[in-house]
């Protein structure tokens, strides 16, 4: 087989063996890794290596890819809006893998518009649809366009419908979970520049639902802006998802509760750590770290908060970063007891709480990060709404 179909089939081969295997199963990590490789041996022969997909006929640069002649995938690809893929320069197993993870997304959820040109933040990886910028044959890459057409409705409602699963089979869906975690990573990199986008709550019992999505992004925000692989920042997106996971076993009435908790409330909103590290545990063996997170994320770095440890220790870095997020979200948020705060007062709140109630590091890391970011923040009060970023 010639290089461009010897890549195409590992390729394909790579994006059916994620569905079938979790991260850090072999048989996954080994077609990736042989699809990689073909990449690689393709790439010294044409660095540039464009394909594009149209229908039944598949095209690598001017020529056509005959040898591929039922390839299945060449539609899949050109009805999830990928018609056109280019690999313009070396690319990095990372980013390799975060790109498959992009394009199995899209294949499988209907929220993504198919419509634009996307465009990895830092990669060497773009891919579209024909015709966004000129003839498919020019070497010139296409560009992301400027504003961004998702909603983040679709996620809300699948966040909403694994909240209710957990409550009433006690598990967590998982694959439900890591499309939605994908899918907020695309919203995010759908852009030239990174954006960040947060759900204004408008009901107080969607609580829930709009501060785990808002927790999920800016976790992966700060674990991106500290330089964390594509994989680690999508676990601790999961994690960050999950964290609150535990509110599910507490009455609505309690969670949106005006005044102040009864004593037997209080136990009940303090226990939410260890019942969702308990869900998430029985869910799925492979999530040890959304549980460890769901577990620790109240504790503080002074070890208050719960719950207590009997013996001091340190908490996970993912926890640690999952808390100074969740705060941030928690404080800039209406609740029923009381206003939203500015974001100056917030992260003042969290500059202060530095090294008492947050690990120093990160705290200071997470301001940095929302000043810099600061007009990629994209606010969207309504979850149907597509989002734009503050700056456009
Ligand atoms: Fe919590
Ligand atoms: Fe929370």
């Amino acid at each position: 087989m010639s290089g461009p179909a010897a890549f195409l089939s590992a390729f394909a081969h790579a994006l059916a063996a994620m569905t079938l295997y979790a991260a850090g199963h072999p048989a996954r990590e080994r077609a990736i890794d042989d699809a990689f490789q073909e990449l690689h041996d393709l790439q010294a022969a044409a660095p540039n290596a464009l394909f594009t997909f149209l229908g039944d006929e598949i095209v690598f640069g001017n020529l056509p890819v005959r040898e591929l002649k039922a390839w299945d995938w060449s539609r899949r690809l050109a009805q999830a809006g990928i018609q056109r893929l280019e690999f313009a320069d070396r690319v990095s197993r990372d980013e390799f893998e975060g790109f498959l993870d992009e394009v199995l997304a899209r294949l499988t959820l209907s929220a993504i518009d198919t419509s634009e040109t996307h465009q990895l933040r830092r990669s060497s990886i773009r891919f579209g649809s024909v015709g966004v910028k000129g003839d498919a044959g020019q070497a010139e890459p296409p560009v992301a366009t400027a504003t961004i057409s998702y909603s983040l409705g679709e996620e809300a409602e699948t966040v909403r419908w694994f909240q209710d699963a957990v409550k009433s089979q006690g598990v967590v869906p998982l694959t439900e979970a890591e499309a939605v975690v994908r899918s907020l990573s695309i919203a995010m990199h759908s852009d030239r520049q990174l954006v960040i986008p947060l759900l204004q709550l408008k009901e107080f019992d969607q609580y829930t639902t709009t501060h785990s999505m808002n927790v999920a992004v800016l976790t992966m925000a700060l674990a991106e802006h500290l330089g964390l692989g594509a994989r680690d920042v999508r676990t601790f997106g999961i994690a960050g998802l999950l964290h609150d996971i535990g509110k599910v076993r507490i009455p609505l009435d309690v969670l949106t509760k005006p005044g102040r908790f009864t004593d037997e409330e209080r136990a009940l909103m303090n226990a939410h750590p260890v019942e969702g590290a308990r869900i998430i545990l029985k869910s799925e063996e492979q999530l040890e770290l959304p549980a460890v997170v769901a577990y620790e994320h109240h504790i503080m770095l002074n070890g208050g908060g719960y719950p207590t440890f009997r013996f001091r220790r340190d908490c996970h870095h993912a926890s640690k970063l999952v808390h100074v997020c969740d705060v941030y979200d928690a404080l800039r948020t209406n609740r029923p007891y009381r206003e939203a705060w500015t974001q100056e007062k917030t992260l003042t709140y969290v500059r202060d709480r530095a090294g008492v109630e947050f690990d120093p590091e990160l705290a200071g890391a997470f301001v940095r990060m929302m000043q810099q970011w600061e007009p990629q923040l994209a606010v969207m009060t309504d979850e149907r709404t597509p989002l734009r970023p503050a700056g456009t």
